[in-house]
């Protein structure tokens, strides 16, 4: 395949986007829509989703509203694909209010790896048999700089972004012989709706210096789009497995 001549990369393809609401999973929706994908959107919040409709006022969209920690919200989402998922983008995530370890409450811990972590392994579970069932596929969790460091979230949060790059390489090794690739794309700070206030003084204090050396401008949900759409479309055929941070640099401090 001569990947230089797809002017539409997602012609003919359906995706699915959780955390479509907002911020890069809408962003990533937006994409896939304008590069010919039919697109599941699925968000808790209806309001966005409706709005994400009203925008894109196509109907190549279909948007299902509801928590994606339940197993009912992600059979619906996968019922609407119709048998064929050709890229699902993981994107769904929150904050845990930088809680440091001896300050955790086990709400935030269970709530933090609830979204973040154990559904992304559910999305990812119902749509592989549809994925194995063509040989193709590919499929893009969102970690975090929070992944790939200490000093940038609270411990509930770092502990499930570094499990969603271990998810990742693990789904990669039992299924990119199958032809179906999973990598993770690690943001650093983008400007999206996503709630971030400090709920400890003590984490405030210790990562604040830490936060500040992120020095490279704030990207946009635009800039992630960019690197997921890479790795769910056929450009990046022989990438799989990867933690590809897309944060202005900041990997390299
Ligand atoms: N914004 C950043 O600086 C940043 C940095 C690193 C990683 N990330 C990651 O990027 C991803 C997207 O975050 P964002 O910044 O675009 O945030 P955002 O809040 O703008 O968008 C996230 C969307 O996910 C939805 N959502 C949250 N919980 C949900 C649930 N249980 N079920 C269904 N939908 C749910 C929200 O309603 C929201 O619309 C997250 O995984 C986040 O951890 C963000």
């Amino acid at each position: 395949m001569d990947h230089s001549l797809v002017p539409n990369r997602f012609d003919g393809k359906t995706a699915i986007v959780t955390g479509a609401g907002s911020g890069i999973g809408r962003a990533t929706a937006v994409r896939l829509l304008r590069e010919g994908a039919r697109v599941i959107a699925t968000d808790v919040d209806a309001a966005r989703l409706d709005a994400l409709s009203a925008e894109s006022a196509t109907d190549m969209l279909a948007t299902v509203a509801g928590d994606i920690t339940s197993q009912g919200t992600v059979d619906d989402v996968v019922g609407r694909a119709d048998g064929r998922v050709d890229a699902l983008a993981n994107v769904a995530g929150i904050m845990d209010g930088f809680l440091p370890t001896a300050e955790i409450d086990d709400a935030t811990w269970e709530r933090v790896l609830a979204v973040n972590l154990t559904a992304l392994m559910r999305t990812t579970r119902s749509v592989l048999p549809l994925m194995l069932g063509v040989g193709s596929g590919s499929i893009v969790n969102v970690s975090s700089e929070a992944g790939l460091r200490g000093s940038a979230a609270g411990t509930s949060y770092t502990t499930s972004k570094h499990a969603v790059n271990g998810f990742t390489k693990s789904t990669a090794f039992f299924y990119t012989p199958s032809g179906i690739r999973c990598n993770a794309v690690a943001p650093g700070g983008v400007a999206t709706n996503i709630e971030a206030p400090f709920r400890s003084q003590s984490a405030a204090e210790r990562l604040g210096p830490f936060l500040q050396v992120n020095v490279p401008p704030i990207a946009t949900p635009e800039h992630l789009a960019a690197a997921i759409t890479w790795l769910l479309s056929d450009d990046s055929a022989n990438v799989s497995g990867v933690v590809l941070a897309s944060d202005g640099g900041w990997v390299t401090i």
